[in-house]
């Protein structure tokens, strides 16, 4: 199980010891939403606060590209330490040029899907991706509440992965608590991205190694 703490959800008066408070917190990943203003309504930070960030740890950087020409960010967010890059299924036509031009990056390679698409239109990537993201929200800004329709796609994603012996991460991202995270688990996701459910929790460590424990045991009853 990796858990993803979205650093869009930190005290940006302080943002360096965020890092660290996540750093030091048993996390993962960090997850880094880079938001455009036009694939989703709202704007985040760029690559030179990534930068800023690199040196603050060693955990995983994982970038979530909510951007309608992710292209031109690629070079500058793998200069900036980003380990894995995902765009968007709903870019269409597109999608295949920009898996391949990450792969050749020598970077991860995640697709993420929003709530309203079909997840079928994932499935032709399911052997050329490290990560599937299904979002449990509408992109654009932390706190929403978990749509819980998104539920079966991730139940698809991983009868895939299972009939397919594909070996991609199953995220999600969007409304994950601590309950939220249990139902996702039960349902296939391995990989569990949340802001406000975990950035705001008083104590990070043990909210950190409570969603994976709940997550785990969550998993295991699902399996047996
Ligand atoms: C939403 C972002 C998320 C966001 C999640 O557009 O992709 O990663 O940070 O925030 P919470 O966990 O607060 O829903
Ligand atoms: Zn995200």
């Amino acid at each position: 199980m990796i858990i993803a703490p979205s650093l869009l959800a930190a005290d940006y008066g302080h943002f360096a010891d965020e890092c660290v408070r996540v750093d030091r917190s048993g996390a993962d990943w960090f997850h880094l939403d880079i938001m455009d203003g036009n694939f989703v309504p709202n704007i985040s930070f760029g690559p030179a606060v990534v930068a800023m960030m690199r040196p603050l740890t060693k955990c995983f950087f994982d970038v979530h590209l909510m951007c309608r020409r992710p292209e031109i960010l690629f070079e500058a967010f793998r200069d900036a330490g980003a380990q894995s890059l995902t765009i968007h299924v709903e870019l269409g036509d597109e999608v295949p040029g920009l898996i391949s031009t990450i792969r050749g990056m020598g970077l991860g390679v995640g697709l993420a899907v929003n709530p309203p698409t079909d997840i079928e239109q994932v499935k032709p990537y399911a052997g050329l991706v490290d990560l599937i993201l299904v979002m449990t929200v509408n992109p654009g800004f932390g706190g929403q509440k978990f749509i819980s329709e998104c539920v079966p796609k991730i139940e698809a994603v991983k009868r895939w992965r299972d009939e397919g012996g594909h070996s991609y991460h199953i995220q999600v991202d969007g409304g994950i608590g601590m309950e939220t995270a249990e139902i996702c688990a039960a349902a296939g996701a391995d990989n569990f991205v949340s802001g406000t459910g975990l950035m705001k929790a008083a104590d990070l460590s043990a909210a950190v190694s409570g969603m994976r424990s709940r997550a785990q045991a969550a998993a295991g009853t699902a399996a047996s």
